[in-house]
């Protein structure tokens, strides 16, 4: 019953440079989107409408929207946390904005500055104001498998959280292990309970791999029926207000597990990996991936 397509769902650009010191230059982030467009990849996140004070890295996001390339068949999308960062979401002209917030309590307020109950207001009326503008609808559900702040996060913290973001009206849910402390059982613990409330199609998984597990959690997830996976190429990533958290899981290394597995997706390996070079040139690093540590070593 594992499906036989999968969708990837590119993060890096966001994911991945909010968490980089190496500051990359609009035009360089403009040309790595623009070769992202190329390798087959049908989602990209590019950028997020944060406060520039918190994430100074894509305070260019404006710029950034504006002068990629976009092609046909590919959405483009940005993080946006409140009713600001929508309106220069909307003047970027973005397809889709992802909203966000945590299931537990001190990492939404270390994240978003304030407390999971006053969050809701906020985000239902981006939400609304968003699909009003014939936008699409995600929202991010963060520290689901664990909290760098108080460790274990009840699965009815995140029900709750869940719930009410559906209820908003969003398209998708990502559900985040934000901190890579995420194992296989846990992962089952959770999706067999979520499916039981909602569509497996409208909910991607989002794995860090701080630790090691996510392409272990990446098949627990599919062996569960679950097919859309967020990534960030070479393994670039991390989430600056969650000590520890580092690359999400690599879209090369995913893509050739899911290849070899036989399921089919969009995407071009030898295209990704020579995205992967462009970008690690530039931030004068190798990326961690698998895949691309193959690619180093010649
Ligand atoms: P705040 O300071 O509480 O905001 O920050 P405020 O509403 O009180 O406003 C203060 C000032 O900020 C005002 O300006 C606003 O206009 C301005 P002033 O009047 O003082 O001159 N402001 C903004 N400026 C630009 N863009 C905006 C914006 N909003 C307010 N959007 C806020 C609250 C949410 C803005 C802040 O906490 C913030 O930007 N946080 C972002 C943190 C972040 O980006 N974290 C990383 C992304 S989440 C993640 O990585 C997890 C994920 O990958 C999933 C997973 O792994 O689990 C998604
Ligand atoms: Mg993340």
């Amino acid at each position: 019953h594992i499906p036989q397509q999968a969708i990837l769902k590119e993060v890096g650009p966001r994911d991945g440079l909010q968490n980089e010191s190496t500051t990359i230059s609009t035009d360089d982030k403009v040309e790595w989107i623009n070769h992202l467009s190329e390798t087959g990849l049908t989602y990209i996140e590019i950028t997020s409408f944060v406060h520039p004070k918190w994430i100074p890295q894509l305070s260019d996001s404006l710029q950034v929207a504006k002068q990629i390339k976009r092609k046909p068949g590919i959405t483009y999308a940005a993080l946006v946390p409140n009713q600001k960062g929508l309106e220069r979401a909307l003047e970027a002209d973005m397809d889709e904005v992802s909203v966000f917030m945590s299931a537990s309590e001190s990492h939404n307020q270390y994240n978003i500055n304030k407390s999971i109950n006053a969050t809701f207001p906020v985000l239902q009326q981006v939400v609304s104001e968003a699909r009003a503008a014939n936008k699409s609808v995600r929202a991010y559900v963060s520290t689901v498998f664990g909290c760098p702040y108080e460790g274990e996060v009840k699965l009815e913290q995140t029900l709750r959280v869940c719930d009410r973001l559906f209820d908003m009206g969003i398209d998708e849910l990502s559900i985040g292990d934000t901190i890579g402390v995420a194992n296989p059982i846990q992962v089952e613990n959770v999706l067999t309970t979520l499916e039981r409330y909602y569509d497996k199609n409208a909910i991607a998984l989002h794995f860090h791999n701080t630790r090691g597990t996510a392409l272990a959690n990446v098949l627990t997830a599919l062996q569960c029926g679950y097919a859309t996976f967020d990534s960030a190429l070479g393994g670039l990533g991390g989430c600056p207000y969650a000590k520890g958290a580092s690359g999400n899981v690599a879209t090369d290394d995913l893509l050739y597990m899911l290849s070899e597995m036989g399921l089919t997706t969009e995407v071009e390996l030898p295209k990704l990996l020579q995205a992967g070079e462009f970008i690690q040139n530039k931030l004068k690093k190798s990326l961690p991936s698998h895949q691309m540590q193959m690619v180093n070593k010649g």
